[in-house]
């Protein structure tokens, strides 16, 4: 596969922008999703400066705001009918030492909202422009650090802690990844999430006060593979810890929970966006 299309979401930044970079000067059209539009002008910039083909296009959504992730969607399906790739990468870390509980524009928990919530969303509105573009990939960046949603307090306003938090975030990702997998079967998109690398030097690391133990290289080529390697064309639905084959947490494989995060995000995203009409 050598995808024409590629949406990655946080490019802004860490690995997002490795991958943007690294896909760019090997030719591939990439649009940049970011919050910041300075931010987004230095990795393009950054791009050009390499000699990378010119970005396809520049998206802004803030995606802790559910109204601006449904008008990406928008945006995104009018100026690419066609996706050949969407990668979920953007997310917030574990915060600050210490630091508190967060929440999105809409109240909900920062990390639950971000992390996964605004992909569950994004992903579902562009199913039409993946399908269009099938053979098609979804590549849901998670990771290893992976927690239990407890589904009678999953916005955690009980005993709140910044790892607790991501880590669900991230599992809820491989739930989702899953689910959307399953109901894709046979409509040549795939959907697969990965833990890219361990602790890779990032500013979500340096925020936590982490002592960086891979690099970029490590995570972007793991995460390479899951977007183009025509060796995983028929792989749908697995979670990988970097190139191998993985078994999430428990809950992740349990129908039932997945059903219930399902219900739960559909009504948390129906609430935010009808509040906003
Ligand atoms: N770093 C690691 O060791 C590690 C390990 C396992 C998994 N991961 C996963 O790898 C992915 C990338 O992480 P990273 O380490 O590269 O992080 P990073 O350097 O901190 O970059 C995070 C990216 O997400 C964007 N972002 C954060 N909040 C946003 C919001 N509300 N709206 C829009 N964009 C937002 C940031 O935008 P700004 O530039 O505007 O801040 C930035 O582009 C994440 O999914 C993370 O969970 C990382």
């Amino acid at each position: 596969m050598s995808p024409t299309t590629v949406l990655i979401t946080g490019a802004t930044d860490g690995l997002g922008r490795w991958l943007a970079l690294r896909l760019a000067t090997s030719g591939v059209g990439v649009v940049l999703h970011g919050r910041n539009p300075a931010r987004l002008d230095e990795t393009a910039r950054e791009i050009r400066a390499e000699g990378g083909r010119e970005p396809l296009g520049v998206v802004r959504a803030d995606l802790a705001d559910l109204g601006q992730v449904d008008r990406l969607a928008d945006e995104v399906l009018a100026r690419f009918p066609g996706l050949d790739v969407l990668v979920n990468n953007a997310a917030v870390g574990f915060g600050e030492p210490g630091a508190g509980r967060e929440l999105s524009a809409d109240g909900i928990e920062l990390r639950f909202a971000v992390n996964y919530l605004a992909g569950y969303h994004l992903t579902r509105r562009l199913l039409p422009a993946l399908q269009k573009a099938a053979p098609a990939r979804i590549v849901n960046v998670t990771s290893v650090g992976q927690a239990p949603i407890d589904f009678a307090d999953p916005m955690l306003d009980h005993g709140y802690d910044g790892y607790r938090a991501y880590r669900q975030s991230k599992l809820a990702q491989i739930m989702f990844t899953i689910d959307v997998a399953e109901e894709l079967r046979g409509t040549g998109v795939t959907a697969n999430a990965l833990h890219p690398a361990t602790l890779m030097a990032t500013s979500m690391v340096r925020e936590a006060e982490l002592t960086p133990l891979s690099t970029l290289h490590d995570g972007g080529e793991a995460t390479l593979r899951l977007i183009a390697d025509p060796a995983l064309a028929e792989v749908s639905g697995v979670y990988f810890d970097q190139t191998m084959e993985a078994t999430p947490k428990p809950q992740a494989l349990d129908p039932a929970a997945r059903r219930q995060l399902r219900e739960l995000s559909d009504a948390l995203v129906e609430r935010a966006l009808a509040a906003r009409r």
